[in-house]
């Protein structure tokens, strides 16, 4: 599945729009490697909670969280990237279940969290008695993890909060 999207046409489009957006950027990009580093992480965070099918989950979310970014940049890219991950796993015929619990995910997937209480969440590997909100919570937690505040050259006028900065490379 993952295969698939990575390839459409559409999915490469949006990714190359984002890239033409960002190529000034000073802060944080959106671009492919940004993705990978997500799912990297994503996919340890679901692993570790034992999540159905955590593998193309992870990597489905992770690709897709940010694409709208093409279509809306600052405003809705959250929704934008939610409607187009259901056009794309309604037509590759993905299972209903899971395409709502990837969407709900990244509908919901901005802002972020004092370190602190995500290093809770990690080491007590907690589940939501919801699978949504877990979905959406770790795919919150995969998107703030995968910044390298801590040596980022623009930390000192970045937006982001001390408290939700990185300190460090979070291996998993
Ligand atoms: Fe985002
Ligand atoms: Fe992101």
């Amino acid at each position: 599945m993952i295969d698939k999207i990575l390839s459409d046409s559409r999915y490469i489009e949006k990714l190359n729009k984002i890239n033409d957006i960002e190529s000034e950027r000073y802060y944080c990009k959106h671009d492919l490697s940004h993705s990978r580093e997500v799912v990297r992480i994503l996919t340890a965070l679901s692993k570790s909670r034992e999540l159905n099918n955590y593998e193309e989950l992870s990597a489905i979310m992770g690709y897709l969280h940010d694409i709208g970014r093409a279509d809306d940049y600052d405003g809705m890219h959250n929704k934008c990237s939610s409607e187009f991950a259901r056009v794309l796993l309604k037509e590759y015929e993905f299972d209903n279940d899971s395409t709502n619990i990837i969407c709900y995910a990244i509908d919901n997937h901005s802002g972020r969290m004092p370190l602190n209480d995500i290093y809770t969440y990690i080491r007590e590997n907690t589940v939501e008695e919801n699978v949504n909100e877990t979905w959406a919570n770790l795919l919150r937690i995969a998107d703030q993890l995968s910044r390298d505040c801590y040596k980022c050259e623009a930390a000192s006028s970045c937006r982001w909060l001390p408290e939700e900065k990185t300190i460090e490379a979070w291996k998993c």
